[in-house]
């Protein structure tokens, strides 16, 4: 999660007056593809930072990305389409397909992301209607797919007529190089349905997501949202339309990007420091470390540490198919340099006694 304490406040408060002052239209029924300023924003946003050619009729506002992934379930899927999903990754994502109606299929996942090969021998043998991937951090693993692999799972979706849905929970976050483009930006053929989130940018309170898809998709996703919540804040939203305009948002994505990549550091010294059990390499984006850790029961450790007052996660409610990898998901982001440091501090202190190898 990110540090709410970071969050440009009177900048939000001012938007969102602005937004509502003289405006009372907005409190009246609306589109449920959502606040047309705030589409206009977001699909500049996309096209400027990310390579993404989505104009605002492609674009459809939800309640968090989650919403969106429900509708997608719900509004494309037919009870029993296989839906390929990552073999450790997001279980909130694999629910909200479920109630599409999926059955899911894991594919595994290595250091260079989802293994395309394996999802090509999955397709070979049966049609798979959809796949789910994080490819720009890998969650919870937080490894970025190569670009070999990115192009090969576009050209294998469109040969399958396999729709790839694209979970760009935190793209923002990314410390090392040059910035990776989603494979949105790459999408000859329209096989990609691209999600994206101001939860961790801005705050998940804010329930504001969004999905980037061709217009009859979005369609189909606004005529299953109106039956379930019509639309979302549109004041909200307009104030975000607002922020994004004077390039509030952007202002506060390079200042959060500077202090979570210090804190990155940080952690990933004192981890390095005082928890030598841990083996991991310092993650290139995102706002979490994973490492694993040998011999160690990762499960009794996140109990001990919670006791201790310091929340991380093991492997283990990730993991679709397959053994728990036995390692550690620990956020850096919501703490600033001294609960960091004591974090460590307590985390190294709450670790078991290791076992025999
Ligand atoms: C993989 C992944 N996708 C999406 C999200 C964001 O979900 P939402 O936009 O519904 O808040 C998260 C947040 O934790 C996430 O980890």
């Amino acid at each position: 999660v990110p540090d709410l304490r970071l969050l440009p406040t009177a900048a939000l408060a001012r938007a969102y007056r602005r937004a509502l002052l003289g405006n009372a239209r907005l409190l009246d029924y609306s589109d449920p593809r959502g606040d047309e300023e705030l589409r206009r924003a977001i699909a500049e946003m996309l096209s400027s930072v990310r390579g993404v050619a989505a104009p605002p009729e492609a674009i459809m506002i939800t309640r968090g990305s989650q919403q969106g992934l429900y509708l997608v379930g719900r509004a494309l899927l037919q009870p029993g389409d296989t839906v390929a999903v990552e073999a450790i990754g997001y279980p909130p994502a694999w629910e909200a397909l479920r109630q599409g109606g999926a059955r899911l299929a894991a594919v595994p996942v290595d250091r260079e992301g989802l293994d395309v090969d394996a999802l090509a021998a999955l397709a070979a043998r049966e049609t798979v209607r959809a796949v789910y991937v994080t490819p720009h951090h890998q969650y919870p693993t937080t490894v970025s797919m190569s670009p070999a692999r990115r192009l090969r799972l576009l050209e294998l979706a469109q040969r399958h007529r396999m729709m790839v849905l694209e979970d760009d929970y935190d793209h923002e976050f990314h410390y090392a190089g040059r910035p990776l483009l989603p494979l949105a930006s790459m999408d000859k053929h329209g096989v990609v349905i691209y999600l994206g989130t101001l939860s961790k940018l801005l705050a998940p309170g804010l329930r504001i997501g969004y999905v980037a898809a061709p217009p009859p998709v979005l369609r189909a996703l606004a005529a299953h949202r109106a039956i379930i919540d019509h639309h979302g804040d549109q004041v909200v939203e307009r104030a975000l339309a607002l922020m994004l305009e004077d390039g509030e948002v952007q202002r506060h994505a390079r200042r959060a990007v500077k202090i979570y990549r210090m804190r990155r550091d940080l952690v990933c010294e004192a981890l390095r420091r005082s928890v030598p059990a841990l083996q991991f390499e310092p993650p290139a984006g995102g706002l979490a470390v994973w490492a694993r850790a040998p011999r160690v029961d990762v499960d009794a450790w996140v109990t001990r540490a919670r006791d201790a007052g310091v929340a991380v996660q093991s492997s283990s409610p990730f993991v679709f198919e397959g053994r728990a990898p036995g390692c550690l998901r620990i956020g850096f982001a919501a703490c600033n340099e001294r609960e960091l440091a004591e974090a460590v501090r307590r985390l190294a202190r709450a670790m078991p006694p290791r076992g025999k190898g």
